[in-house]
């Protein structure tokens, strides 16, 4: 049986994970959230995977709320910087491999070109110098590691998406930035890119999204297209929208690294929202 080991199991790659791996019966998942696994508490980290020990750890736990970053800075190097440092130790006492995902958010953000593993990270807000030090840390303390920078993600769980189409049902109208260009990525793509690396001793720094580019605003009129919704979209600048984490104006990741060492290329953005769509359509 080989045992995958799940930190951050309720979130939306967690939930993703298990979607993948539900049904296969030489795979054992062992699920945890920050109930049965504060990731940022190195003994129990440590004691627990050398219970279990594990082929591969996927942490999926993150504080992922961007704008309370900047406030909440302590939480966000706890559990996105010593969170996966804590991994990585336990992982190498084991022999496990370590997945671990990051963020288009270590970049500066200002590009005209897709970024790649080999450009200069520069990030502007907490979440992603949080994001950049677990990079680190899982580089220093992991031999065997993947770590997949991902951007604009949604699945099972509180997303952009459901966000847009709740919008819809009491207006006519929204106002949505149409400056920031990326790449949406759904969680079924990511597991897909997870699970070509996992089982590979292809290790080390990749980018993991979707093709393509869009705005935020032109993914709302994707979203709304495949779900019938008439709502208009108007296409708003960012500093129409002031948050209070700076947002990239340009994080579109090129899968570099995947394409030249598997020749893997991701679905398209807009291919995977309309895989996305229906089904969330259907259970509805
Ligand atoms: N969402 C995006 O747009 C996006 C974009 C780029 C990269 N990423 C990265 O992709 C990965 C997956 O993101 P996601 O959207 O699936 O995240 P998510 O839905 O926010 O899930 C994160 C999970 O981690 C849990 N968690 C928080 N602190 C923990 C701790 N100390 N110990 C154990 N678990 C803890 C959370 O619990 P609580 O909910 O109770 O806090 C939650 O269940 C993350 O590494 C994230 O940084 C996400």
């Amino acid at each position: 049986m080989i045992k995958l080991f799940i930190t951050g199991c309720n979130g939306q790659l967690g939930r993703e994970i298990n979607k993948k791996y539900a049904g296969r019966d030489d795979i054992e998942l062992i699920n945890t959230d920050v109930a049965e696994l504060d990731i940022t508490n190195v003994d129990a980290v440590v004691k627990m995977i050398e219970e279990v020990k594990p082929y591969a750890i996927i942490n999926c736990a993150a504080h992922t709320a961007v704008d309370k970053c900047e406030d909440d800075v302590d939480n966000a190097y706890k559990i996105n910087a010593i969170g996966p440092r804590n991994l990585s130790i336990a992982a190498n006492k084991v022999g496990a491999k370590m997945v671990h995902i990051s963020t288009d958010y270590v970049f500066e953000g200002n590009g005209t070109k897709p970024y790649t593993e080999f450009d200069e990270t520069n990030p502007q807000g907490m979440y992603g110098r949080t994001k950049l030090e677990g990079e680190k840390f899982v580089e220093k303390f992991a031999d065997k590691y993947f770590i997949i920078r991902t951007a604009w993600l949604y699945g099972d769980g509180k997303n952009f998406v459901k966000t847009m189409l709740r919008l819809s049902e009491t207006n006519d109208e929204v106002r949505v930035v149409g400056d920031q260009i990326g790449s949406p990525t759904s969680t079924a793509v990511l597991a897909d890119i997870i699970d070509n690396l996992i089982w590979t001793d292809n290790y080390g720094l990749f980018h993991g999204t979707c093709e393509g580019v869009c705005s935020w605003a032109d993914f709302t009129e994707e979203i709304f297209r495949l779900a019938g919704k008439t709502t208009k979209v108007n296409h708003i600048t960012t500093a129409e929208y002031p948050t209070p984490a700076k947002r990239p104006a340009y994080s579109v990741l090129d899968n570099y690294m995947l394409k030249i060492t598997t020749g893997y290329v991701a679905a398209d953005w807009k291919d995977a929202i309309a895989v996305y769509m229906k089904e969330l359509l259907e259970n509805n």
